[in-house]
């Protein structure tokens, strides 16, 4: 992007009145994508993490969090049950694990909703970092799109954010080989984070540009508890005008960014929802076009906890599925029931 191009962004993500700016964003998601948003059923099988996170709660130094990992028949179960009620693709997350069984773990499981399911259901995943022997063995046993959120374009500010044997180079390395396999991929950033500047967020766009990505989930960054990012010295009303400020600046990034890559799909994050309990439909009318509700069983729902508030943990899945369909009603856009959703994007960037 050019010099100007910054400006510009600059001028969208602090200057520009919020409602005309995501009016802006919404018309053109619309022009370009319909009154439609696409659903993925979120599965988060398992909270183990050998990651450390400051932000997050499941990092593996919090003693707190009960660990667990769904069986193989257990994710196979909640992919059917998504693909049964037309929800057209499928998120499969969990912490970050190295081993080679958790490889082949995966690996099965992916091949088993890909044999039953063929190309009718995409299967997406987001695992963290791995090998890139590993990222080709999910490849092949048929997963096809990885979300890899980059947290912040900014190295200085991810190295502050994370232990120091986490490296951004490597986690940008990672996106990189997600492309040359052939995955459909999807990056992100927290937005909010302490020491972010409007220029971070700037540069993030221009890095998702760089990058060339099809696919964005940003959020707000919510303090937990039970991280080092917490801070207990805050009173209610700061924090809550704090959670407001973040909120309203994420939907800022997301209409940017439907205004600077157009195509792309951005994902309308559930830690807006957390912060408002129309979060998710206001982020669509940002410019977002995916959701991904929680098909997770609730027992193990509530143990994936990235920060506190976590909606829906006590909802059963069937619920939140008459509910989203509701609640997009009510804004008078449609959910696109049946189709994988791939970003328009694909296959049109650049080599
Ligand atoms: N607040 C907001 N988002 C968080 N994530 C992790 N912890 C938090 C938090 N405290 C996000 C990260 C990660 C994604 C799965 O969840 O961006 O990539
Ligand atoms: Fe692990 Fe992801 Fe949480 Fe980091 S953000 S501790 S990698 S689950
Ligand atoms: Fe889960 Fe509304 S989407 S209760």
């Amino acid at each position: 992007m050019t010099g100007q191009e910054i400006k510009n962004l600059l001028f969208l993500l602090g200057e520009e009145p919020l409602e005309a700016l995501t009016a802006r964003a919404y018309a053109q998601k619309c022009e370009l994508l319909g009154k439609r948003v696409a659903l993925r059923g979120l599965i988060e099988f398992s909270n183990f993490c050998r990651k450390n996170c400051f932000y997050c709660g499941i990092r593996r130094d919090n003693a707190n969090v009960k660990r667990y990992r769904m069986t193989e028949d257990e994710i196979v179960a909640a992919a059917s049950w998504s693909a049964d009620r037309g929800y057209g693709s499928v998120v499969l997350q969990s912490g970050e694990v190295p081993s080679e069984e958790n490889a082949r773990f995966v690996a099965r499981v992916v091949s088993r909703i890909h044999e039953k399911y063929g190309d009718a259901l995409g299967i997406t995943l987001s695992l963290g970092e791995q090998s890139e022997e590993t990222f080709r063995l999910w490849r092949n046993a048929g997963a096809h799109r990885y979300l890899l959120r980059i947290e912040s374009s900014n190295p200085e500010l991810y190295a502050r954010i994370h232990p120091c044997d986490h490296s951004w180079q490597a986690r940008r390395d990672c996106l990189r080989m997600l492309k040359r396999l052939g995955y459909i991929v999807g990056t992100g950033v927290m937005v909010g984070l302490p020491g972010q500047t409007l220029e971070d967020l700037a540069n993030d766009i221009v890095f998702f540009a760089d990058e060339d990505v099809d696919m964005i989930g940003m959020g707000p960054f919510i303090e937990d508890p039970g991280t080092p990012m917490f801070n207990p010295a805050l009173d209610d009303a700061t924090r809550t005008a704090a959670r407001r400020t973040k909120f309203d600046l994420t939907l800022r990034m997301i209409a940017a960014v439907r205004l600077t890559l157009k195509d792309v799909n951005i994902a309308a994050a559930t830690a807006l929802q957390a912060i408002d309990p129309d979060g998710r439909e206001k982020g669509v009318l940002a410019g977002a076009n995916v959701i991904m509700p929680n098909v997770t069983p609730r027992a193990y729902c509530a143990a994936y906890r990235l920060y506190p508030n976590k909606p829906c943990v006590h909802e059963h899945a069937e619920a939140c599925r008459g509910c989203l369909e509701s609640r997009l009603k009510a804004i008078g856009e449609e959910i696109a029931w049946g189709g994988r959703g791939d970003p328009l994007h694909f296959g049109k960037g650049k080599a």
